[in-house]
């Protein structure tokens, strides 16, 4: 399901009924990496940007639980874009992968489903030696 190295949006599954949605993710087919931590993004300012960086190990899903965000990627070749406006989306961002968040509508949240606990020695935060590593 998951080419190596691709980022992709995956379809989460929807629970409906009278009382509402709920959409949920467990590591299996659908997410190809243990969940070790979650953090989320809210309040983010109208123009303001979030990432800017890369990461050497550490794969993450992307939902946009409220509201909406743009996401570009960038593996060392090319960009992309994924535009992120529904609960049962997540964007898969493998290792090794460029990113900025831009574009939050008001009120919005990212929800990020994290492979590693925080380490800032697994971050690149130089566009330029992410692209001489990634080489
Ligand atoms: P950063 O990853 O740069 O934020 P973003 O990519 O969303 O713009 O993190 C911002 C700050 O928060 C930075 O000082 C590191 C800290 N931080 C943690 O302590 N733990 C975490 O799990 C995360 C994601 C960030």
């Amino acid at each position: 399901m998951f080419g190596a190295g691709r980022a992709e949006i995956i379809t989460l599954p929807r629970i409906s009924d009278a009382r509402g949605n709920l959409t949920f993710v467990e590591t299996g087919p659908r997410l190809p990496f243990d969940l070790r931590r979650a953090y989320w993004l809210y309040d983010v300012p109208g123009g303001e940007s979030r990432g800017g960086h890369a990461h050497r190990h550490m794969e993450q899903l992307l939902v946009a639980v409220s509201g909406s965000f743009t996401v570009v990627l960038h593996d060392g070749v090319r960009e992309s874009k994924h535009f992120l406006n529904r609960s049962y989306y997540g964007l898969y961002i493998p290792r090794m992968m460029w990113r900025r968040l831009e574009d939050f509508s008001s009120g919005s949240v990212c929800l990020a489903l994290v492979s590693t606990v925080y380490e800032e020695a697994d971050y690149f935060r130089s566009f330029s030696e992410f692209l001489a590593a990634v080489q």
